[in-house]
């Protein structure tokens, strides 16, 4: 049974004066989850955050957190949620810790108490080292980390970041998604990407936005399935002695449910092979591996071939 969400998001509409930025917007959060907002630049992916997090009121449509109605309530769902806007407004000539202390005490708590929960997100996010630094002295990486321990500092239930990951080296990515996933495991989190590897290693979920509107809503898995990506593989085959690339090709487009198999390139080394697209009915890695084998020939690379946003886009958006 699907537990009952814990926000419930209900035909949203944002207008602004010159431009429709949401345009009856619905999606469930359940609890625990990690969910990924997708969409190109302008989708409305912010502007969806901001009236979450009630930095903008909707045009119409209505938010429900935790039970609680936005309308009715706002301070109430503001004090379930940790925010990181698109850009953390970080104050750069404040030391890390004093800015954590004022947002503590913005937040209503004595001194005692936030220089204890200071204490404890410095240490969940590793900021620990540069907590006496000025935040302008920081690099980007560590300036989204003092970002985070901002958004964790009343600990709330449900997280909403805003394009985390955006501006950072690939370390820095890397650490803060490990991050990120290490806080959903306590949290729900919402966050917005504009990358799909990205939100394929962190969301259970994903709702992606285009224009407005919600054109796909579900686990990696079942997106790729919609769009036909999980069955197209890149198969790299070492071909037994004396065999030429086509006879792999032959045999790989000769398999049941194989609809067609392009050699695309070879690799010379370290290991010599030819490497083929196939695209298949299902799921054809096990018996494909096995044919191949069989065979005498050797699988050097054996992975599905992931699509990228844009044409995952262009798929969903074109029949919409
Ligand atoms: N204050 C505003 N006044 C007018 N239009 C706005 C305003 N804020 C945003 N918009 C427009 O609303 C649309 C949605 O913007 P939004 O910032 O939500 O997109 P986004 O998905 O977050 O994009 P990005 O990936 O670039 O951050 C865009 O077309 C944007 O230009
Ligand atoms: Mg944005």
């Amino acid at each position: 049974m699907t537990p009952h969400p814990v926000i419930q998001v209900r035909d949203l509409v944002k207008r602004y004066p010159t431009k429709t930025a949401l345009d009856g917007v619905s999606f469930d959060v359940h609890a625990g989850e990690i969910l990924g907002l997708l969409g190109p630049n302008g989708a409305g992916k912010s502007t969806s955050m901001k009236i979450l997090t009630s930095y903008l009121s909707p045009s119409s449509g209505k938010v429900t957190v935790d039970g609680i109605d936005l309308d009715v309530d706002p301070v109430g769902v503001r004090a379930l949620l940790g925010y990181l806007p698109e850009s953390t407004p970080l104050y750069l000539d404040m030391v890390a810790y004093d800015y954590l202390m004022w947002i503590g005490e913005m937040r209503g708590f004595d001194r005692a108490t936030c220089h204890r929960r200071i204490a404890e997100v410095a240490s969940v996010v590793g900021i620990k080292e540069v907590i006496g630094m000025q935040i302008g002295q920081l690099s980007k990486g560590y300036k989204q980390r003092v970002g985070l321990a901002q958004a964790l500092l009343h600990n709330p239930k449900i997280l909403i970041l805003d394009e985390p990951t955006s501006g950072l080296d690939p370390n820095q990515i890397v650490e803060i998604r490990n991050l990120i996933r290490d806080l959903g495991k306590s949290h729900t989190v919402i966050l917005s990407s504009h990358n799909l590897a990205e939100v394929r290693q962190v969301c259970d979920r994903i709702v992606i936005i285009h224009r407005g509107k919600v054109v796909a809503d579900g686990s990696v898995d079942e997106l790729e399935g919609k769009v036909g990506a999980s069955h197209k593989l890149v198969v790299g085959v070492a071909p037994a002695a004396g065999a030429p690339t086509s006879a792999v090709a032959a045999l790989l487009a000769g398999l049941p449910r194989v609809k067609a198999a392009i050699f695309t390139h070879d690799v010379r080394a370290p290991v010599p092979h030819a490497v083929y697209d196939v695209e298949a009915d299902a799921d054809v890695r096990p018996e494909l591996a096995d044919a191949i084998g069989k065979a005498g020939h050797t699988i050097v690379e054996l992975r599905r071939k992931s699509m990228d946003l844009e044409a995952i886009f262009q798929q969903l958006t074109h029949d919409v």
